[in-house]
């Protein structure tokens, strides 16, 4: 090829790129719109449909423009000269747009692919943040709304909510802005409130649609998330979040991902974190639905950490997996999963199983309950930051996932979680209180993920979590399914004394049958918190209870799962 030729083949290739990349954000906008018209019309199987469905734009569309470059770039298509030239020739082409971040992240898509980089290779990649995340102010004055309350907090919250009007109306306008009002008047102050500051776009999810900003107070800001809901076919204010802690909730890393307008993502998420400080940006990113971002931005974050501390990566505390190995740094708030080479008995499940498991995980409702797993593909680490027990693991349980050498450790399929307190270590130190609310908290997950068709499989104490905010959530995804893929059933009488007297059930059991009679047993909670449980979850022990949510899922019903604690909810009278 010549000169002249690789400058044109580099030129075609950014711009295919490009074209590539507009297409996903014009796909991303299309979804965003339409979850607007899906709370309009209460159509809410169709909200969930779109949030599965737009998990596949980015890849598909990637995949798309491998093939495409293939056909374009011929024996050069892992030509690292010519991608160099494409790399600057596709940053002329994006740098100006107030997404450039994303757009770089899709070319690092790409190049991965091509190449199936191990670790990062700067030639082919972009490895700093592409825009400078704007100064919070300029961020604020980018992305959001200032509503003065010069005229009473009533006021500015009626003009809030009339900015936002959708076309279905307010059920009661006048009525939600008081009770609006006074929330906020009651928790920050009344007379101090100078102003509300919100963002310029709904925040769209499953059934909830949420304004959020910040109350502007004379002594500090209020973090600040209405909850809105169509329950009537007509929109009405459910909720009023004041504070960091339930809004960081609402936004949590066990929840699908929102919908909304992101034409600035970065000066989004520098807003949402000023209200939410303690909110990593990788999961801001993600939780706007630009997951691949996330992951940029988390990788960053992990490689920035490693280079200013000194501890080393070590199995995570509590029970050993059967199928999953996992470790993390003590001063690192994630861990990594990687599927051992073989599963001990009695699992008989295979790696790809237990990798549609996760990506069943990933595109179905997590209700709050179900942590979000990120997957990596090629990560590289330095070996001095692996304690030797953990390398002799690695070495003898993933040989096939993991490769150490010298000076490197490589894991070639890995995926990362937020780090939590298995739940059978939390309740080692719990206090006696801690523990209640801890058994309790179980109990609505389990609640949680049936109302959302899913059976968690192994209900045992190690496989959930406690989050910062004492929540209960779960992890282990290798035998978790849908409600129709179980059998829920009666344990039968006995027939006769030897059965009576039998360890080992007598009656046949098939792979799917669950018997809901032997759950408490299986747990061994001591006995006080087993009887906390049975004051209020005793129904999770019967099958008719998992008949019931089996027939609500069959009827197409999707359940009311609200974010936020009842306490928030707006009285009505
Ligand atoms: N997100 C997490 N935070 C903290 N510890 C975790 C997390 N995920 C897993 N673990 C720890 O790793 C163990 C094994 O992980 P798990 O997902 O349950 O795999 P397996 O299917 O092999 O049991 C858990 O029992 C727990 O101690
Ligand atoms: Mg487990």
């Amino acid at each position: 090829m010549h000169a002249t030729d690789d400058h044109h083949a580099a030129r075609r290739g950014a711009a295919i790129i490009e074209d590539a990349f507009l297409s996903y954000i014009k796909e991303f906008q299309r979804f965003t719109l339409q979850a607007r018209l899906r709370f309009e019309a209460r159509d809410w199987l169709g909200a969930l449909q779109d949030s599965a469905d737009r998990l596949d734009v980015y890849n598909t569309l990637a995949r798309h423009t491998v093939e495409h470059l293939h056909d374009l770039l011929d024996e050069h298509t892992r030509d690292k000269d010519a991608w160099r030239a494409m790399k600057s020739a596709y940053l002329d082409r994006v740098n100006d747009r107030t997404d450039s971040e994303l757009a770089e992240t899709f070319f690092n898509s790409i190049t991965r692919r091509i190449f199936v980089t191990v670790g990062v290779d700067s030639d082919l990649e972009f490895i700093a943040a592409g825009a400078v995340p704007p100064d919070p102010l300029e961020a604020a004055g980018d992305v959001a709304e200032d509503f003065s309350c010069a005229a009473g907090v009533r006021d500015a919250v009626l003009r809030l909510l009339r900015r936002h009007e959708m076309s279905i109306g307010y059920a009661d306008l006048s009525g939600d802005a008081a009770r609006v009002a006074e929330v906020i008047e009651r928790d920050c102050g009344r007379g101090t409130v100078d102003g509300i500051q919100a963002v310029r776009s709904l925040f769209f999810r499953n059934k909830g649609a949420y304004l959020v900003g910040r109350v502007r107070a004379r002594t500090r800001d209020y973090p600040l998330a209405i909850a809105l809901l169509n329950q009537t076919g007509r929109v009405s204010v459910d909720a009023v979040l004041l504070d960091e802690d339930d809004v960081s909730v609402v936004f949590s890393f066990t929840r699908s991902y929102f919908f909304v307008d992101a034409t600035r993502p970065a000066a989004i998420v520098s807003f949402l974190r000023t209200i939410m400080p303690r909110k990593p940006v990788g999961e801001i990113y993600t939780a706007l639905g630009h997951n691949k971002h996330g992951k940029t931005v988390f990788y960053r974050a992990l490689l920035q950490h490693i280079a200013t501390t000194d501890d080393q990566f070590d199995i995570a505390p509590g029970a050993r997996g059967m199928v999953m190995l996992v470790f993390a740094l003590p001063s690192f708030d994630a861990v990594f999963k990687i599927i051992r080479d073989r599963f001990a008995y009695p699992k008989t499940t295979t790696r790809e199983d237990v990798m549609g498991r996760y990506q069943l995980v990933f595109k179905h409702d997590r209700a709050g309950r179900l942590v979000d797993a990120q997957e990596f593909e090629h990560l590289r680490f330095d070996r001095r930051r692996f304690s030797e027990r953990l390398l002799r693991e690695l070495e003898a349980e993933a040989s096939s996932t993991v490769t150490v050498t010298d000076d490197s450790v490589v894991l070639k399929h890995v995926y990362t979680e937020r780090k939590m307190t298995p739940l059978d270590l939390y309740l080692q130190n719990a206090s006696g209180a801690e523990a209640r609310a801890a058994v309790l908290d179980y109990g609505e997950a389990l609640r949680d993920l049936a109302a959302t068709n899913i059976f968690p499989g192994d209900l045992l104490l190690k496989n959930f979590g406690v989050t910062r905010h004492g929540r209960l959530i779960f992890y282990d995804y290798d035998e978790l399914c849908t409600l129709d893929e179980c059998n829920f059933r009666k344990i039968p009488p006995p027939r006769n004394e030897e059965d009576e007297m039998s360890s080992e059930p007598w009656y046949y059991v098939a792979p799917n049958d669950v018997f809901p009679e032997e759950f408490l047993p299986f747990l061994g909670l001591p006995d006080t918190l087993g009887q906390v449980f049975l004051a209020s979850h005793a129904e999770l022990l019967t099958p008719e209870f998992w008949w019931r949510m089996q027939e609500q899922q069959r009827a197409g019903i999707v359940a009311d799962l609200l974010p936020y604690p009842q306490a928030r909810r707006i009285a009505r009278d």
